[in-house]
């Protein structure tokens, strides 16, 4: 519109006009209050760092509306709309929470705006309910997990329990892990799953893992759970007889030095560590330090390549919310991470996992890399790509 406008312009004073920048308006939809702030923030230092650094490769230029979700699906589908239809907005990158993803699926479908995922893992939105709007940078809860079932069994480990919080992402993981690890042959001898934002307590549940006759303890949790979870599990005094996996948010670079000691010898799996071994990821980490004094996390990661993906979109002149859904569905670039691409049958990003332990290093706690497992695609889940309504 603004470019036809401009060109109209040139044609009747007879100059030739440079072509014009568009103006991309940006929801960044992200918890800065609640268990997952932390993650919220770092995601948003990640993507403002890579609308610094490569901004200038595309003529767009961004403008963003901050909404904070609180965590609480209600709260963020009142926030996705008030972008979509009072701001107007482009479109939507973040979610950090999968039960909040479920909750503005069928808003941004419906509406027609893209949406960047920079963290929830859902598998419903790559897979039934996928979307052409509907572009995950981050991971699925299946993607993350479900080789670390097969990888334990391979370690020797036979009875596990599990633990994690009860909402869509908790029983999506633990699923995800539990189906494979009884493919290969492995038992699940108890399981549980608590309170979401609410348990402050973990002793009750820590007690019946204890008492299981389990090989391993495999849970998910994330942000303050993750905290206190890894904490309350060393001073109970399990750490030494039932060894504690999970997956990788459990020991995030993030938070893993507010739970200190505890989370030494931790192991787990994620799709980012910061001491993955190649100058992409040095040069990432070193300047991600240098604007906030943190180590990059995954989340920082997914908030870097969210807003890399979308400046990899408008670079082919997508700016509008029907080109930008298209190209955003076919970017592929080199980051931290490796190279990363979108699978077309689902919008999932497909990359590798790495195993990770925890260890000290010198400047504290970080992650010892133990295997990196082949690129996840994920299956289609039932998932049916609708094509983009005109
Ligand atoms: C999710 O709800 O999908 C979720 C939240 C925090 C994480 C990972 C997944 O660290």
């Amino acid at each position: 519109m603004k470019r036809t406008m401009l060109a109209a312009l040139g044609l009747a004073t007879g100059f030739a006009l440079p072509a014009a920048a568009e103006d991309i308006k940006v929801g960044l939809l992200l918890p800065f209050s609640g268990v997952y702030a932390a993650l919220g923030n770092d995601i948003e230092a990640g993507f403002n760092l890579a609308i610094e650094q490569f901004g200038s490769e595309t003529k767009a230029t961004f403008e963003i509306v901050r909404e904070d979700t609180e965590v609480k699906p209600p709260v963020a589908l009142g926030k996705a709309k008030k972008l979509i239809l009072q701001d107007n907005v482009d479109l939507i990158a973040g979610i950090v929470s999968s039960g909040v993803l479920g909750a503005v699926r069928d808003m941004v479908h419906g509406a027609g705006v893209p949406l960047i995922v920079a963290n929830a893992g859902n598998d419903e939105a790559t897979g039934a309910d996928c979307s052409p709007y509907i572009t995950r940078m981050s991971f699925s809860n299946s993607q993350i997990n479900r080789p670390m079932g097969t990888w334990m069994h391979e370690q020797g480990i036979g009875k596990v329990f599990t633990l994690a919080p009860d909402y869509a992402a908790g029983r999506q993981m633990i699923d995800a892990f539990t189906a494979s690890f009884i493919a290969a042959g492995g038992e699940v001898v108890g399981q549980e799953f608590t309170p979401f934002q609410k348990t402050q307590d973990f002793g009750p549940y820590l007690a019946q893992a204890k008492a299981s006759g389990a090989d391993a303890v495999y849970v998910f949790y994330a942000g303050g759970e993750a905290i206190s979870f890894v904490k309350q599990y060393d001073s109970f005094g399990l750490k030494a007889d039932l060894p504690l996996y999970g997956s990788g948010f459990l020991t995030s670079a993030l938070y893993v030095n507010a739970e200190g000691p505890a989370a030494e010898g931790v192991i787990t799996a994620l799709h980012y560590v910061p001491t993955i071994d190649t100058d992409a990821n040095r040069v990432f980490a070193e300047a991600f330090t240098a604007a906030t004094g943190r180590v990059p996390s995954e989340y920082a990661v997914q908030g870097y390549d969210a807003a890399r993906a979308l400046i990899e979109a408008t670079k082919t002149g997508a700016s509008d919310r029907e080109t930008l859904a298209n190209a955003l569905r076919q970017v592929s670039f080199e980051g931290p991470r490796g190279t990363l691409s979108i699978d077309p049958a689902t919008n999932n990003v497909v990359q590798p996992i790495y195993v990770y332990e925890t260890v000290a290093g010198e400047n504290g706690l970080t992650q010892k890399v133990l295997a990196q497992l082949p690129a996840e695609t994920d299956p289609a889940n039932g998932c049916v790509m609708p094509p983009i309504a005109n």
